[in-house]
C-alpha cells in the first residue's frame, strides 16, 4: 500500500515541507502527566491507525481490514477506537466505528457473519463481543433503535459461546474453533476461555444477572483445573489439545491470555467484592510482570516472540489488549492503580519514543524497550502504542457504567437465535473450505506456530530463578538458529 496516497492533501503538504526542511526525526516526546501531551499524541497515533482501514470507503466492506489482517483484528481495532473516544472525547471516528460494528453482526446479530463462519474461532467472535461490551460500558452512542444494540450483541455472543461449552473432553472448556472441520477444533486455547470469561464477568457486572457470573466462575475453575493458569507463578499458558484430555499444556505465554484473565478477574472482583477474587486478581497481576522487560523490567514486551523476532501479524497486536485490559482493571479494582501505573507510564513513554517510521516519520514499531524504531509498521503496532499512550488518562476518565448507574444500552438476554448450538455453517451457499482458509482467518496461535517451534524463544520460564525472563531465555533449551548464532536477540 502506498501510504502517502492516504494522507489528506494538507497532510501531504506538511510531509512535503518536513522533507524539504530535512527534519526527518520527529519522535514523540510523551509527557504522561500532561493531558494535552497525551491527547495530542493520541490524536496523531489514532489518525495513523485509521489510515490502515478502508472499510468505510465506497466499494469496500465495513469492518474488514485489508490483507494481511484477519477479521477479528478489525473487531479489536474498533475496540481501540471506542477507547480513543472514551479517553479523549474526540468523536472523529465514532461513525466509522459504529458502521463497522453494525455491518459485521451477521444474520442473528451475534458476530457470526456468513463470510466468516467458515473459519471463525470463539476467540475471533469474542473480540467483537468485547468491543461492543466496551461500547455499552462507556455509553458509546447507541445505534438507531431499528439496529442491534451493543449490550444485546454482547449477550448474543455470550449465549452462542455458553452453548459451545464442551464437557465431553477435558471436563469442560471452549474449543478454539467453532466449526468441526477447522484446524484447531481439537484445541482448547486460553484466549477463547479468557474472552468468554471476561465477557461473562462484565455482563454480570453490567446487568446484575448472576447467571453470567456463574459461567465466569465455571470458566475460571476450568482454567485452574487444567493448570492453564499455574497457581504457583500465576502464568497463563496458551492452551491444550483434547487428544491428551488437556493434560499436555502448550507452555507459551502470550500477553493477551494473561490480560483477558486479569480483565475478567477484575470485573468479578468488582461484582462480588470478595477477598477470593481480589486474591486471584492480585496474583494474576503479579504473574503478568513476566511481560515487562528492559533495564528496569518495566517496559511491556511480547516476550514469546519479540526478542527472537518471530511475532506474526496477530501477535503484533497483543500488547494492545494487555494494555487495554490492565487499564480497565484499574476502574474495577482501584487498589491496583498504584501497582500497575508505573509500568504503564514507563511503557507509554518508551512506546511513543520509538514511533519514527513510515513516510510521515511517526509510525510505530513493535518493540518498545529498545529506544529506537524497529522498522516494522502495522495495525497491531499502531493500536498497541495508542492504547498505552491513552492509558495515562485513566485516572481522569469516568468509571464504566452499569444498567443501574447510567448505562443506556438495551439488552436481549436471549440473543443468538439459531446460531446457538450450531457447529456446522448454515445455508446452501457456503463453499467447501480451501487449505488456505484452514490456515487463514482464525487467530493464529500455537497450532500454526508449532511448525516454527524452533524459532520460539520463550518456552519454560522458571520463576524460582533469580534471572529475569530474558536472561533465562538466553539459557533456554530450544532457540532459533539465528539466536544460537547470536543474531536473533537484541540481548545477545
Ligand atoms: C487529570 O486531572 C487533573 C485535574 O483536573 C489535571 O490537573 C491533570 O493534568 C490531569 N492529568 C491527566 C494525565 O489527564
Ligand atoms: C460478505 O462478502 C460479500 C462479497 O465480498 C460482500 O459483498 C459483503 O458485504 C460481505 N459481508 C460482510 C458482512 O462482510
Ligand atoms: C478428562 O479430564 C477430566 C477433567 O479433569 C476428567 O474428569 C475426565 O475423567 C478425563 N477423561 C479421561 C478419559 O481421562
Ligand atoms: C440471565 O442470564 C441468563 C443467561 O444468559 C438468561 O438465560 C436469563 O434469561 C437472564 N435473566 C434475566 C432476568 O435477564
Ligand atoms: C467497582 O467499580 C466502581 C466503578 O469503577 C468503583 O467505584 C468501585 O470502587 C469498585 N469496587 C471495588 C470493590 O473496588
Ligand atoms: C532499520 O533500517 C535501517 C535502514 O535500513 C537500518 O540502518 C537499521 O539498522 C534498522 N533497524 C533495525 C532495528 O532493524
Ligand atoms: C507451575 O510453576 C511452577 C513454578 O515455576 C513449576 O514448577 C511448575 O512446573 C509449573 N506447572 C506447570 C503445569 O507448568
Amino acid at each position: 500500500m502506498d501510504r502517502l496516497r492516504k494522507v489528506p492533501r494538507l497532510g501531504r503538504l506538511a510531509v512535503g515541507l518536513l522533507l524539504a526542511a530535512g527534519q526527518l526525526t520527529t519522535a514523540y516526546n510523551l509527557n504522561p502527566d500532561s493531558a494535552d501531551s497525551v491527547k495530542s499524541i493520541s490524536k496523531q497515533m489514532a489518525e495513523d491507525l485509521v489510515s490502515f482501514y478502508n472499510g468505510n470507503q465506497p466499494g469496500n466492506t465495513p469492518g474488514l481490514l485489508p490483507d494481511p489482517y484477519y477479521w477479528w483484528e478489525a473487531g479489536a481495532m474498533m475496540g481501540t477506537l471506542i477507547d480513543y473516544w472514551y479517553y479523549t472525547g474526540d468523536d472523529t471516528y465514532n461513525d466509522i466505528t459504529s458502521q463497522a460494528l453494525l455491518f459485521q453482526v451477521g444474520e442473528t446479530n451475534d458476530y457470526m457473519p456468513r463470510n466468516q463462519t467458515r473459519t471463525e474461532g470463539n476467540d475471533d467472535q469474542g473480540f467483537w463481543g468485547l468491543s461492543v461490551m466496551s461500547a455499552a460500558e462507556y455509553n458509546f452512542p447507541n445505534p438507531p433503535a431499528d439496529k442491534p444494540q451493543w449490550l444485546a450483541l454482547a449477550q448474543a455472543v455470550f449465549n452462542t459461546q455458553a452453548a459451545r461449552w464442551d464437557t465431553e473432553h477435558c471436563g469442560g472448556g471452549l474449543r478454539w474453533q467453532i466449526f468441526t472441520w477447522n484446524n484447531g477444533y481439537d484445541y482448547k486455547n486460553s484466549i477463547s476461555q479468557a474472552c468468554f470469561f471476561a465477557l461473562g464477568a462484565r455482563l454480570a457486572l453490567y446487568t446484575g444477572n448472576q447467571s453470567y457470573a456463574d459461567w465466569a466462575e465455571k470458566t475460571w475453575d476450568w482454567m485452574i483445573n487444567t493448570k492453564l493458569i499455574n497457581t504457583t507463578n500465576w502464568y497463563v499458558y496458551d492452551g491444550a489439545g483434547i487428544e491428551t484430555n488437556c493434560t499436555v499444556l502448550t507452555p507459551y505465554q502470550f500477553s493477551y491470555n494473561a490480560g483477558g484473565m486479569i480483565l475478567g478477574a477484575a470485573a468479578m472482583y468488582n461484582y462480588t467484592e470478595s477477598q477470593t477474587w481480589k486474591n486471584r486478581l492480585d496474583n494474576l497481576l503479579q504473574g503478568s510482570k513476566v511481560f515487562f522487560t528492559g533495564p528496569n523490567n518495566n517496559i511491556m514486551s511480547e516476550v514469546a516472540c519479540e526478542s527472537v523476532n518471530t511475532c506474526n501479524v496477530d501477535e503484533h497486536s497483543f500488547k494492545a489488549y494487555l494494555t487495554r485490559w490492565l487499564t480497565m482493571m484499574i476502574k474495577w479494582a482501584p487498589h491496583t492503580y498504584k501497582v500497575i501505573m508505573p509500568y504503564l507510564r514507563a511503557s507509554s513513554v518508551a512506546a511513543a519514543k520509538q514511533c519514527q517510521g513510515g513516510d510521515n516519520k511517526r509510525m510505530c514499531g513493535l518493540i518498545w524497550y529498545d529506544g529506537k524504531y524497529d522498522n516494522t509498521t502495522g495495525v497491531g503496532q499502531q493500536m498497541a502504542a495508542l492504547e498505552i499512550t491513552m492509558s495515562n488518562l485513566i485516572a481522569n476518565s469516568s468509571a464504566p457504567v452499569t444498567a443501574d448507574s447510567g448505562g443506556t444500552s438495551v439488552g436481549d438476554p436471549g440473543g443468538g437465535g439459531d446460531d446457538i448450538g450450531r457447529n456446522q455453517p448454515k445455508g446452501p451457499d457456503y463453499k467447501p473450505i480451501t487449505a488456505a482458509d484452514k490456515f487463514g482467518a482464525a487467530i493464529l496461535t500455537v497450532i500454526v506456530v508449532a511448525s516454527v517451534v524452533g524459532a520460539m524463544g520463550f518456552i519454560f520460564l522458571d520463576e524460582t530463578s533469580t534471572k529475569g525472563p530474558v536472561a533465562q531465555l538466553k539459557g533456554c533449551c530450544r532457540r532459533s538458529k539465528e539466536e544460537r548464532q547470536g543474531k536473533g536477540s537484541p540481548y545477545q
